[in-house]
């Protein structure tokens, strides 16, 4: 079991909030830190309905709700994170911001054992750990969308991350958190989105060249494969903006035209059109 009781997550988005709510399900205190208060009622209508959800299906007693509700809180000032155990950063996919978030933590997390852990895709945990004055504490721990729902955790140690950070990450994510672990080497994308994003970049390849439609390609995946969702529905899940940054980044790393995102996918995050969350991507959520 692991010793782990309070968590601080850093950025509810997508991924963020989901992070918090199977960490408040799992009976953990949770402060979650966002840059403002429009963001961070966003988060919390997004916690409220997945748990709402939860509900509906049989999963979750009416009193679980409540309960998971009240053990998070929400802040503009990540000063708070000062007793936390383990902090979770899920902010953009954007170097810059991320290391930013890795060297205020630094500063303010005292608990001298604390894990800072990184829900990048494709960032080096290196860099991130080199943000900070104790990069043997920094591992990246990198769920899948929804996270409520996929069983799947990475685990990415870096060069300089300590045995007992790994262990203890590795612990809390199957003890605590429920979820599968498999680990990878710190290169971009790790072991899933080093698969996953060249095929997503080749389904965007095949409409922008007019080889079949949207719902032709997804359907074959869906159809003809078993996937749970076609190629470009993943995509615009995901988010084209966040899919666009972590193939930049794989593309930064590795210098192969496969992981180069197509001009359909520039123009798109271009206009907004960034997937489900904007109500329009590849598909139509209006
Ligand atoms: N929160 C909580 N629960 C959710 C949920 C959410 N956001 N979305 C779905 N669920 C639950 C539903 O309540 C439902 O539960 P029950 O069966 O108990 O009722 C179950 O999941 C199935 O949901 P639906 O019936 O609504 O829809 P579905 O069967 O079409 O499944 C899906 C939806 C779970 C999203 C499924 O299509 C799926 O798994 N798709 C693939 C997702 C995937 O590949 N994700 C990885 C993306 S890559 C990534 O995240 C990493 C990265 O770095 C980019």
């Amino acid at each position: 079991m692991s010793d782990i009781q309070r968590v601080g997550v850093v950025g509810s988005g997508l991924m963020g909030s989901g992070i918090a709510e199977v960490s408040a399900r799992a009976g953990l205190d949770v402060i979650v830190a966002e840059v403002n208060v429009d963001a961070a009622a966003a988060a919390q209508g997004r916690i409220a309905s997945s748990l709402a959800r939860g509900v509906k299906s049989g999963k979750l007693s009416e009193s679980d709700r409540e309960a998971a509700l009240g053990r998070i809180r929400f802040t503009t000032d990540i000063g708070e994170f000062a007793d936390r155990q383990f902090v979770v950063e899920a902010v953009a996919e954007n170097e810059q911001i991320k290391t930013d978030v890795f060297t205020a933590l630094d500063k303010v997390v005292k608990d001298e054992d604390a894990i800072f852990a990184s829900n990048t895709s494709s960032i080096p945990i290196m860099k991130l750990g080199m943000a900070t004055q104790r990069p043997e504490q920094v591992i990246g721990v990198h769920f899948f969308n929804p996270v409520p729902v996929l069983k799947l955790v990475e685990i990415v140690p870096s060069l300089l991350t300590g045995a007992t950070t790994q262990v203890r990450a590795e612990a809390f994510v199957r003890a605590t958190l429920h979820k599968e672990v498999i680990r990878s080497q710190d290169r971009a994308g790790f072991v899933v989105n080093a698969l996953l994003i060249p095929y997503l970049l080749s389904s965007i390849r095949m409409l922008e060249s007019g080889f079949a439609s949207a719902d032709d390609i997804d359907n074959g995946m869906v159809l003809g494969c078993a996937h749970p969702m076609g190629p470009l529905r993943l995509t615009d899940l995901i988010g084209l903006d966040t899919t666009k940054a972590i193939a930049e980044s794989m593309y930064d790393e590795f210098k192969e035209p496969l992981y180069s995102p197509p001009p359909l996918l520039l123009r798109m995050v271009d206009a907004g059109l960034l997937g489900k969350k904007s109500g329009r991507g590849f598909h139509n959520y209006a």
